[in-house]
C-alpha cells in the first residue's frame, strides 16, 4: 500500500480553511484544490509499503508516540512553497511554539531510518497543503493567496495522535483510509508495568 503518517483536522477547522479559500478558488487559476475532507499535516510520507514493512513501521512508531504529549497546534495565515513569488504548493500555516510537533516529526524520522526508510532531506516545515499548482499563473497570485488567509485564524487542533494512512486513487480524486492510530502518550507520566499492575 502507498501510506504516509500524519496528524487529521477537525471538521470545523477543514471547513474554516474551505471558505477563506474559497474567493481564491473563484478566480479559476491552474490549481488542484485539496479536497476539504483530504485536508491533513503530513508528518512523513512513507510510499508504497510491503505488508510486513507495515507491521514494522507500526512498531517503531508506538514507540515513537510514547516519548511525547499530546500538544495543540494554531492554524493561522498561508504561504506558498517554494515562495510566494514562484509558488508550487499552498498551504495554511501554524504558528509558534511547534517544538513538540517538530520533536515528533525528528523521533519518527530518527526511528524510521533505522527501520529502513530514507530521511526526508528538505527542513520539516509543517503546514496544510490546499493546493498544487498546475499551470502558469497571473501575475503576484501567489502574493494574492497569501493575502487573503494572512491574519485568519482557522482554529486550534487539539493533537493527541497520528495517523498511518493509506492513500488510494478513487474515481472522484485521492482517498485517505486510517490504518492506524497511535495515542501520544507523556513520557513523563508513562506508567511501569509494575506501577499499571499496582
Ligand atoms: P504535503 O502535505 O506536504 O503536500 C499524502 O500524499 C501526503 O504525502 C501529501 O499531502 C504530501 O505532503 C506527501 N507526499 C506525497 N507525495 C510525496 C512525495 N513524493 N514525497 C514527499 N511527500 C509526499
Amino acid at each position: 500500500m502507498r501510506a504516509f503518517l500524519g496528524i487529521g483536522l477537525p471538521a470545523g477547522i477543514r471547513d474554516a480553511i474551505a471558505s477563506a479559500i474559497a474567493t481564491v478558488r473563484g478566480l479559476h487559476a491552474p490549481v488542484s484544490w485539496v479536497a476539504t475532507e483530504n485536508l491533513h499535516i503530513t508528518l512523513k510520507f512513507l510510499g508504497e509499503m510491503k505488508p510486513d514493512q507495515v507491521r514494522l513501521v507500526e512498531e517503531t512508531l508506538r514507540v515513537v508516540a510514547t516519548g511525547i504529549p499530546p500538544f495543540s497546534l494554531t492554524a493561522e495565515g498561508g504561504g506558498a512553497f517554494p515562495g510566494t513569488k514562484n509558488p508550487r504548493v499552498l498551504w495554511v500555516a501554524f504558528l509558534e511554539p511547534l517544538e513538540l510537533v517538530r520533536q515528533l516529526q525528528q523521533n519518527m524520522e530518527n526511528a524510521l531510518s533505522g527501520a529502513g526508510f530514507p530521511r526526508e532531506d528538505r527542513p520539516f516545515h509543517p503546514h496544510i497543503t490546499v493546493g498544487r499548482i498546475r499551470g502558469p499563473l497571473p501575475p503576484a497570485w501567489g502574493e494574492r493567496f497569501v493575502k487573503a488567509l494572512s491574519g485568519r485564524r482557522f482554529g486550534v487542533v487539539p493533537v493527541s495522535s497520528f495517523t498511518l494512512y493509506e492513500s488510494r486513487p478513487g474515481p472522484g480524486g485521492v482517498v485517505y483510509t486510517p490504518r492506524c492510530e497511535l495515542r501520544l502518550e507523556d513520557p513523563g507520566t508513562r506508567k511501569t508495568g509494575e506501577e499499571k499492575g499496582s
